[in-house]
């Protein structure tokens, strides 16, 4: 039988266990999206926990798709990467995959959050 404690393999990332951090918004960005010195901790803090893998908290694809809840990291931007990279670095160091989940509000958020038209499927 399978443990929870027993490896696993996702699309052929390998998982030292199935416990998986899943995606929790930490509102820990900075103010342009970039992962802050304080997320980077929280993130090495649950890898050194020894948990299977980390999914992020959800990621901004385009500004007119940015949250309404503060402090949203983004990936729209290419100067969003390399702090993204140091971040997964991190985590590595520690054996444990790292999984970006990425969003578009949509009609969940607002022009006046994001100072962009809202976009959203239409039937
Ligand atoms: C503060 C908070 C932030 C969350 N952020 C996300 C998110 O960014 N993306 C997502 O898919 N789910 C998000 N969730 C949902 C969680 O990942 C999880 O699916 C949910 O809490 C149900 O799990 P539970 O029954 O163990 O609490 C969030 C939940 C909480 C409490």
């Amino acid at each position: 039988m399978r443990s929870v404690f027993g490896d696993a393999n996702i699309a052929g990332v390998t998982l030292k266990n199935r416990i998986i951090r899943s995606a929790t918004h930490e509102g820990m960005a900075d103010e342009n999206g970039c992962p802050t010195e304080m997320m980077m901790k929280k993130y090495e803090h649950l890898a050194r926990g020894e948990v299977g893998a980390i999914i992020t908290g959800y990621t901004g694809v385009q500004q007119n798709g940015k949250s309404p809840m503060l402090n949203m990291l983004m990936i729209d931007s290419d100067f969003q990467v390399e702090p993204l990279r140091e971040l997964t670095r991190r985590v590595h160091e520690y054996g444990t995959p790292v999984f970006l989940q990425i969003a578009h509000c949509g009609r969940q958020t607002r022009s006046k959050i994001t100072g962009f038209p809202t976009v959203a499927p239409y039937e």
